[in-house]
């Protein structure tokens, strides 16, 4: 079969239009959070690309026959993909001849610009490693649609942890399915990042945690405690202390993952009738454990009886974020 033809730049017309779909190239550069750069390359390696130059959260790399927009792989670590055009530096112009409807930039000092994509946007990224690297891609359902894959949102003062991110974060990458008034049962939630970001939509949550939550969560009406470990909790009791069906489940406890999984067998059972999504932060502490990803996914599929979604988000340090939802 002829490959189709390698356009790594657009026509040298400057008013001439580009069918972004059209554009070839073998090269694609990824964006990761710093320290992920070896797991993206073994991502890139699995679908058959060489990688080749990197820096902290940057990885390049090549694929044997040229990559269109339609089959740039999807990667669990890379927060962003791009189609590398070999012969571009100014993104500006890229932008125009494609009509990407956005360019996101960022600079050597690390911080993105430009404005959030919309699904099915053609987005133009620039980021500058000792020089411009310039690509493209698609924005799609499952794909941060912020400037570099990075909201740099700021934990707000009101929340007790970090983990508010985990949460916000995740809500700008993934439908999650949560709207006010609904309840939501939230396993490891001590001492309540995630809650006051739950809390703030409007959701009644039931927490589980043996750890003592801030005293102004646990001053909220609409958030009950449940002080033990979620391996000790009854399926009857959730029942009781949920104030309407379970519309979400949130786990966040620092356990491996195998061990998260067991934990919370039990709770999942008795909420999996009314659920409509579940969000995982899966803590892997050693990089090694990403093999057993499709296992513990593939658990959490036949628990739920959901399909997931993957992602490692700016906040998530050596752990990612499993998505499960009825709509997905
Ligand atoms: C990273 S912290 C959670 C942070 C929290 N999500 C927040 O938003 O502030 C991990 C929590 O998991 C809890 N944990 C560990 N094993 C657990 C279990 N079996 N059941 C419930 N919680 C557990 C710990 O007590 C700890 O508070």
């Amino acid at each position: 079969m002829t490959p189709p033809p390698v356009a790594t730049s657009p026509p040298s017309s400057p008013s001439a239009v580009v069918d972004a779909d059209a554009l070839r190239s073998p090269f694609v550069f990824a964006l990761c959070q710093p320290g992920a750069e070896a797991v993206v390359r073994d991502e890139l390696a699995q679908h058959g690309l060489s990688p080749s130059f990197s820096a902290t959260g940057f990885v390049t790399a090549k694929a044997r026959e040229p990559l269109s927009l339609a089959t740039l792989p999807r990667l669990v670590f890379a927060r962003r993909l791009c189609l590398s055009l070999a012969d571009v530096d100014d993104g500006e112009l890229l932008a125009a001849r494609v009509r990407a409807r956005v360019h996101h930039e960022q600079a050597a000092s690390g911080e993105p610009r430009g404005a959030p994509a919309d699904d099915g946007d053609v987005v133009v990224t620039t980021v500058v490693r000792g020089r411009p690297f310039v690509g493209v891609h698609r924005q799609r359902p499952g794909l941060s649609r912020d400037p570099c894959g990075d909201a740099q949102l700021v934990v707000p003062e009101r929340a007790p942890s970090r983990a508010w991110l985990k949460f916000e974060e995740a809500a700008r990458v993934f439908a999650v399915p949560l709207v006010e008034g609904d309840t939501v049962v939230e396993i490891g939630c001590a001492p309540g990042g995630m809650t006051r970001a739950l809390l703030d939509r409007g959701a009644h949550v039931v927490g589980i945690d043996r750890n003592a939550m801030d005293p102004r969560i646990l001053a909220e009406p609409r958030f009950r405690h449940v002080q033990t470990s979620a391996r000790h909790v009854e399926p009857s009791l959730v029942r009781t202390v949920a104030p309407s069906p379970v519309r979400l489940l949130v786990v966040d406890v620092n356990l491996p993952p195998r061990s998260a999984l067991s934990a919370l067998n039990a709770v999942a059972g008795a909420v999996r009738g009314t659920l409509r999504g579940a969000l995982f932060t899966l803590k892997l502490g050693d990089y090694r454990l990403v093999a057993e990803l499709p296992q513990w996914r593939s658990r959490i599929e036949r628990m739920l009886r959901m399909p997931t979604q993957a992602t490692q988000l700016p906040s998530n340090r050596q752990e990612l974020t499993v998505f499960a939802t009825v709509d997905g």
